[in-house]
């Protein structure tokens, strides 16, 4: 008699299509360069997009940009409470797993379609690699954390972008033989469009001042509130006595950044979400960004940004100590600020290298594990 396996199905590569998820902003750039190597071994392959985010500045312009594949599906999804969304997520990939089959499921970071997707698929025994494995805040009060630990479990085949990443991965008991260390798909995707991003170009476009800092925010914890975003307002525009402040604002902030008054200070200059090729230069030509995203505490890491996170925590470590990113508080915002202004040495890494297999790489050898080759 068999015994039951008490491993979720996949650590070895598997035959049939490999179906990529994607629903969020930050899963599009992440995808695209996995996509792109999977295409160049000629592997079967196709891109679903759940719909979880649906504006044109928060989803087309990525694959009109980043060289993705039109989605062979958009499950149109849209937003909703958690449940509402995780919900309407797992019923659309039911639908669309059970009719294509695929031979393995690829999900990337940790939004709801992220967990919804590995969910799903586990059900179903389809094997699931997890893109950005083992990354952990450890603070449950963040979706993203729930979402990328129970993704981890669900995942026959975890490809993780730094060394503490594996290291948490076997904490949690996750066997080895499951763990790969693959580098950061996002900064391939930096490195690949290094050229594209003309700071003289954009700051004649958009009449950009000749220094500024970039911001954007999103995090529930930074963003829902309106007593919270009142006193980050409040800080932001001393920030923009000093210098000029421009935020592409993205949509879950954005009725509460107008109600508190954040663009009545003449120095704040408040833009729709940009595309990436845009949003990236305006990070390379910025003096300081302010933000509390996952991805640009990455991408100012090799762009040598200095990056004043809003959060207690992250999870993404290896930003602070090979990069150029500090955790802080909005009261401490416009002192940081000033510092960075005059020429402070905040900034420098405590590392000189950055991190480990950031290197533009991470796509190739994600395409060789999940293809064997
Ligand atoms: C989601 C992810 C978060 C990620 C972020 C990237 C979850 C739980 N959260 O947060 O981890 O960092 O994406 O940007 O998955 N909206 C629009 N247009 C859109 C998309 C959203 O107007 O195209 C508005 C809607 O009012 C919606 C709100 O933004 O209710 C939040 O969208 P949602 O996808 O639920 O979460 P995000 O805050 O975007
Ligand atoms: N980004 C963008 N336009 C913007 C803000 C961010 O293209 O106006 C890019 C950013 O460069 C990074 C990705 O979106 O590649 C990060 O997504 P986001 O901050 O929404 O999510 P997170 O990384 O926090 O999950």
């Amino acid at each position: 008699m068999s015994s039951a396996p008490d491993e979720p199905a996949g650590s070895a590569p598997a035959s049939g299509e490999i179906v990529h998820i994607v629903g969020a902003r930050p899963n599009f750039v992440k995808a695209a360069p996995v996509v792109d190597a999977l295409e160049r071994r000629g592997a079967r392959q196709s891109v679903v997009h759940t719909g979880q985010h649906y504006d044109d500045r928060m989803s087309a312009v990525f694959f009109r940009e980043l060289g993705l594949p039109k989605p062979d599906v958009d499950l149109g999804v849209g937003s909703g409470s958690h449940a509402e969304q995780t919900a309407a997520l797992m019923i659309g990939l039911e639908r669309e797993f059970t009719s294509r089959s695929p031979g393995r499921v690829v999900v990337y970071g940790d939004v709801n379609s992220t967990v919804a997707a590995a969910l799903v698929a586990a059900k179903l025994h389809i094997p699931v690699a997890h893109v950005e494995a083992g990354l952990r805040s450890f603070d449950w009060t963040m979706p993203e954390e729930v979402n990328r630990r129970l993704t981890d479990q669900l995942s026959g085949l975890c490809l993780a972008t730094s060394p503490e990443a594996v290291g948490h991965l076997a904490d949690e008991g996750i066997p080895v033989d499951r763990v790969h260390l693959v580098g950061n798909p996002m900064i391939d995707t930096l490195l690949g469009n290094l050229d594209g991003f003309d700071v003289g170009e954009l700051r004649g476009r958009l009449e950009l001042p000749e220094r500024y800092v970039a911001a954007t925010l999103h995090r529930p914890a930074n963003v829902d509130d309106p007593d919270i975003v009142a006193r980050l307002v409040a800080r932001l525009h001393e920030v923009a006595d000093q210098v000029d402040v421009v935020m592409p604002v993205h949509p879950r902030g954005r009725a509460a950044f107008e109600a508190a008054g954040l663009g009545d200070h003449p120095r704040v200059h408040l833009l729709e979400p940009l595309g990436y090729l845009d949003f990236v230069t305006l990070v390379r030509g910025s003096t300081a960004v302010v933000t509390d995203s996952g991805g640009v505490q990455e991408e100012t890491t090799i762009l040598r940004v200095p990056c004043l996170t809003l959060r207690p925590n992250t999870e993404r470590p290896v930003t602070i100590t090979h990069g150029t990113n500090r955790l802080t508080v909005s009261s401490e915002l416009p002192g940081l600020v000033s510092k960075i202004l005059v020429g402070d040495s905040f900034g420098r890494p405590a590392v000189a290298d950055i991190p480990p297999l950031w290197d533009g790489q991470a796509g190739e050898r994600i395409a060789t594990i999940l293809t064997n080759e």
